[in-house]
């Protein structure tokens, strides 16, 4: 079995396992209570939070947990829209995860300004055109870091540079979901007031994340209740999902640089095995700034869905588009914004590596996939 779709989802890594074990029968307070038990909760829950936000370089107070990626980023995106004291207009990117365009829509059609900026062929964003787009009515800009189905990097750090130079108090977001996979972030260095990250894309539980939020950055929360972390996301905590997701992080940094070095090599050896098999694969922004992770790929005259069965049957699995998106018969919206045209999107893959790849399965993957490619053209 090849497993290609880490940018769905990875493994648990065994460090997270270890972490939550004592969910299964020691810990089990609700983290809000006064006794012992609840303490005990409150205690794992706390030692989660500074963890998660020492690897950040953020202060304990400014990470709020979240049920995943998707809420962090509607979080931010709607929580600064609503905010009272923001004037609420939204600068986004076409190419940006549903979790943001869509929010950012919603906003839209309840009476918020909506600028989407524009991309180039490699999918980035221009930073001085997205500061053009940031007026004083603007409240919130959100780029990501590193795109889901391209792997595409963006400039994050001028980005943010250029869209406070046009308006100082603007909030700045970034969805580091699959960025922080492969980088390890400071949040002071980027220079970001939110930033959305979601456990399952790097060894963590499924249904948790977290949305970083700067000391002083105005948000309405999107979840009323009994007044959890601090007011900005009500309701009992995953104590357990949110240990498993510091204890992943923490592994991580310290898998970093092996994990790049292997994912890169292992990306880099399925891209040169691929060209040298299949005549005619072109890989997406090739020349661009990428993640070590992802190779995105267009087989010209192969149709993705029906490449992807005949993967599947031989063992090996990976993606047309985000994997919310993957069954649906549309187009993604990140390669139309590419300029691509409906029929070439629907000749592209994604292969993405990740902490638990084998050595060699890049290569032996790629000889897979031109076996397959070569039975069907
Ligand atoms: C860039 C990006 N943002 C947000 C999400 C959503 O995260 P989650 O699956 O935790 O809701 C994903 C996951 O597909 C993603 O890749």
């Amino acid at each position: 079995m090849f497993y290609l779709d880490h940018a769905a989802s990875s493994p648990l890594r065994p460090e997270a396992w270890e972490a939550m074990a004592p969910f299964r029968e020691e810990i089990y307070g609700n983290p809000s209570g006064g006794h012992a038990v609840s303490r005990r909760a409150k205690n794992a829950l706390e030692d989660a939070r500074d963890l998660a936000a020492a690897l950040l370089n953020a202060d304990p107070l400014e990470i709020v947990f979240t049920g995943g990626g998707t809420e962090a980023d509607n979080l931010a995106v709607k929580g600064s829209a609503f905010a009272a004291e923001t004037p609420g207009g939204i600068v986004t990117a076409p190419v940006e995860h549903d979790a943001v365009l869509q929010s950012a829509r919603f906003c839209g059609e309840a009476g918020r300004r909506l600028s989407l900026v524009k991309v180039d062929r490699d999918g980035l964003i221009d930073p001085d055109e997205v500061a053009s787009h940031v007026a004083s009515r603007t409240g919130v800009v959100s780029i990501m870091m590193g795109n889901n189905e391209t792997g595409v990097r963006q400039p994050v750090e001028e980005t943010v540079r250029a869209a406070k130079a046009s308006n100082p108090s603007v909030s700045f977001h970034t969805d580091a979901v699959q960025g922080y996979v492969s980088e390890r972030v400071d949040v002071d260095a980027l220079g970001v007031d939110m930033l959305s990250l979601a456990a399952h894309k790097f060894g963590g539980p499924k249904g948790v994340g977290l949305l970083y939020v700067r000391s002083g950055t105005p948000l309405q929360p999107l979840i009323h209740g009994g007044g959890q972390e601090l007011g900005r996301r009500s309701g009992t905590h995953n104590v357990m999902a949110a240990v498993g997701m510091a204890a992943a992080m923490a592994a991580l940094e310290e898998d970093r640089d092996r994990f790049r070095a292997r994912t890169a090599a292992e990306r880099d050896s399925f891209e040169s095995t691929l060209s040298a098999l299949v005549p005619g694969v072109v890989f997406t922004a090739a020349e661009a700034p990428r993640m070590v992770q992802t190779s995105h790929v267009r087989i010209p005259g192969v149709l993705n869905e029906v490449l992807l069965v005949r993967l599947d049957a031989a063992g090996a699995a990976a993606s047309a588009a985000s994997a919310c998106q993957s069954g649906a018969a549309t187009v993604s919206h990140v390669l139309e914004a590419m300029g691509m045209t409906p029929a070439e999107a629907r000749e592209c893959l994604r292969f993405s590596f990740g902490w638990s790849t084998p050595a060699g399965e890049g290569a032996a993957a790629a000889r897979l996939v031109a076996r397959e490619v070569e039975a069907l053209r």
